[in-house]
């Protein structure tokens, strides 16, 4: 198909500094934690996104010097020689496609405490960055930099552009973003200096104009030199001559780099959840760096919509579209804009497991994209299958994420596909889920596969259809995939952290119900041991009702493990705003006769109060009858044709949604595969 000329500008090339974009799809640092110890696994992660279309691909944060040292969580370097070889291997591989390849030289700064190098973190003025994010809390405080240590940092940073040039890199970054340390000169709480690199403005901006002279020193004119810079808490602050302190920065260096990076400070505000921050969320904070600098000017914003991306451009907003998470959902984002099929964009939901995977030190994952991580390890490309080995059809009964992943995998395969579902609308647990508060994006997942479902002769859709074991025993398809998914329990959580008997009182309710149509009477208590999103946007919907709520849990805060998500601080404040009543560190000790007994998780002490309706957001079970019926067919499952009968998605182990699509991709990808001796193949560092 032909591209649409309203997206011909998006295919413009754009000149930075002395190298070329081929067009205006930008992927901005981010990390992958895939570190230089897997730097098969990164390259070809990086690569598939330049083979996709995007004319710049660069690395996460590459720490310059030991003392910036993130461990736990999963970071790259550049510290010596050795580390060039590593970062090659991507530089490579995304030249092959035509792209550029940038990287961004890092220092943390007083975020990062050094575990691992047990340096004294350095910092402006030794000021700690007081994190409530466990990952990131330590005990050790920062010290504060001398001259000496400007002096070295500056040469750190020389060296570290000097080996980016050599590993073949385009693009050489310095980061003043996010809390880290050419940042925390900008702010003068982190900087209460007295010396040229504290005080007015010209002087905090000192160290950042520094850092950006000696890696133009370093490159010459082989490589474009980048400043990525966070500006939301620079614009929030009056400035003496300018409308911000941000305004008065872009334009202390203003034609000094080649590119403007530009983005928000926290990482909420940074890589917004979906819940509560639109498309193009940046911009309020951004929009005006294009009118001090002559500069070219990349900004994110979670942009998958080409039409937006096209006004960001003719409005003056932006030259590059800037994207991490598109990036990851769909690799192949511009080449779909390209080739005129932008319908086929796989959209990023917004819902930050990839940056919850970054917390959890792993390789990123992403829910939309089950390939994220797995292009060299596995060798999936997101785009491109393996032909089936046989004239096999295959059955799945269940089309929520597991099931319509599994469906549209072994379709784009070849394979005849048949799913059912009994519901009459597709879509399993997120028909429900999307309904709630702030989730409706999330409705991508679903969207995304009718389409491609929709789209492909070979397969075939069966809403509205219950199938029970002698049904499919006479459908002569000869695999079937069980993605029945899986019910919440009313097991309640015990003292010794185990769940315990379920309760049995009426009033009683789970997730099933309220999907079921059920509304509790008020006054309700949600009590949330998931932990996760759903038990928080359940308080929220039910107090957008009407109810009194009283959100429950023995966790330390609401929707505990959205922390991972960024979403944590924005859940309290919607929860706050919706008059939810929120009480931590307690379980449920009792319910019944219109009272409700909660327990201190840590002390034992009681609290009554009155409480019509318990929602119950705890465990989830297997929904797996069908699977154990047809299992026990044994023979006559041979009889009726059925090589093989598997359960996928929740149905095998409840999980998020990213567990489910990555089950069901996975079905489908192995398929009539010659199973190896090991799951995936094994990295090792260069
Ligand atoms: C998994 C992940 C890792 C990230 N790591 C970095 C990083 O190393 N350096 C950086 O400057 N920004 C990092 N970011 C922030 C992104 O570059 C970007 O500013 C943010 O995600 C908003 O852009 P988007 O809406 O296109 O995702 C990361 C984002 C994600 C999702
Ligand atoms: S994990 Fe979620 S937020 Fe991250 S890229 Fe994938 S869909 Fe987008």
């Amino acid at each position: 198909m032909a591209r649409n000329p309203r997206f011909d500008v998006l295919f413009d090339p754009v000149r930075i500094g002395p190298v070329t974009a081929p067009n205006r799809f930008y992927q901005v640092p981010h990390a992958s934690g895939m570190t230089n110890a897997l730097p098969h696994v990164r390259a070809s992660f990086r690569e598939i996104k330049a083979e996709g279309g995007w004319g710049v691909v660069c690395t996460g944060a590459v720490s310059i010097h030991p003392s910036s040292d993130d461990s736990p969580l999963p970071f790259a370097s550049l510290w010596d020689d050795r580390d060039i070889r590593a970062h090659a291997l991507m530089t490579d591989a995304v030249h092959k496609h035509g792209a550029l390849a940038g990287v961004e030289l890092w220092h943390g700064g007083a975020c990062t405490l050094n575990r691992t190098s047990r340096i004294a973190p350095l910092s402006p003025s030794g000021m700690p960055w007081l994190s409530t994010h466990l990952g990131f809390m330590g005990n050790l405080r920062p010290r504060t930099m001398d001259a000496s240590d400007i002096a070295a940092l500056l040469q750190w940073q020389a060296d570290g552009a000097r080996r980016a040039m050599s590993a073949g890199f385009d693009i050489v970054y310095v980061y003043a973003g996010m809390g880290y340390l050419p940042y925390e000169f900008l702010l003068p709480e982190y900087n209460q200096r007295s010396d040229a690199y504290g005080g007015s403005i010209a002087n905090r901006v000192r160290l950042v104009r520094e850092l950006l002279e000696v890696t133009r020193d370093a490159v010459g004119d082989k490589c474009a030199v980048a400043l990525r810079i966070s500006l939301e808490e620079l614009r929030a602050r009056p400035g003496q001559n300018g409308i911000s302190e941000a305004h008065e920065v872009v334009a202390l260096l203003a034609d000094m780099p080649d590119l403007w990076d530009v983005k928000m400070d926290s990482s909420p505000t940074d890589c917004a959840p979906s819940r509560f921050s639109p498309e193009g969320s940046h911009e309020p904070v951004i929009d005006f760096v294009k009118r001090v600098t002559t500069k070219p000017v990349v900004g994110v914003g979670r942009f998958t919509s080409p039409d937006v991306m096209v006004s960001q451009i003719k409005r003056g907003v932006l030259d590059l579209i800037g994207g991490a998470r598109p990036s990851i959902a769909d690799p192949f984002l511009p080449n779909k804009i390209n080739e005129g099929r932008e319908h086929e964009i796989r959209e990023c939901i917004g819902c930050n497991i990839c940056i919850s995977s970054w917390h959890d030190g792993v390789p990123v994952r992403c829910t939309q994209n089950p390939t994220a991580g797995e292009e060299w390890r596995r060798d999936w490309h997101p785009e491109r299958f393996s032909p089936p080995a046989s004239a096999a059809s295959v059955l799945v009964v269940g089309a929520g994420p597991a099931g319509l992943e599994a469906a549209v995998t072994l379709a784009r395969r070849g394979y005849p596909v048949t799913i059912a579902d009994k519901a009459t609308e597709f879509g399993g647990r997120l028909r429900f889920e999307t309904r709630l508060p702030g989730l409706a994006t999330w409705g991508r997942v679903v969207d995304w596969r009718m389409g491609q479902l929709r789209d492909r002769p070979n397969a075939s859709l069966y809403p509205g259809s219950e199938l029970v074991a002698d049904d499919i025993l006479g459908l002569e398809h000869t695999h079937v995939v069980i993605a029945t998914g899986s019910r919440w329990t009313k097991l309640l959580y015990g003292a010794n952290e185990f769940p315990v008997d379920p309760i049995e009182a009426p009033g009683i309710y789970t997730p099933d119900d309220l999907a079921g149509g059920v509304v509790p009477a008020g006054p309700v208590v949600v009590f949330d041991f998931d932990n996760y999103y759903l038990g928080g946007a359940v308080a929220e919907h039910l107090a957008k009702l009407g109810s009194e709520v009283t959100y429950v849990t023995p966790a330390g805060s609401a929707s505990a493990w959205t922390l991972m998500t960024n979403e944590l601080p924005l859940i309290h404040r919607a929860l706050a705003k919706a008059r939810v009543t929120i009480r931590t560190l307690r379980r449920v000790a009792a319910f019944g006769g219109g009272t409700i007994t909660l327990a201190d998780v840590f002390s034992g002490a009681r609290q009554q109060f009155d409480c019509a309706s318990l929602v119950i957001v705890g465990v989830r079970k297997p929904h797996d009858e069908l699977y154990e019926e047809l299992i026990a067919l044994g023979p006559d499952l041979k009889k009726a044709g059925i090589a093989s009968v598997t359960r996928i998605g929740d149905a095998l182990a409840p999980g998020a949604i990213v567990h489910a699509v990555h089950s069901g991709h996975r079905y489908a990808r192995e398929l009539e595969s010659t199973p190896g001796t090991a799951p995936y193949k094994r990295d090792f560092p260069a």
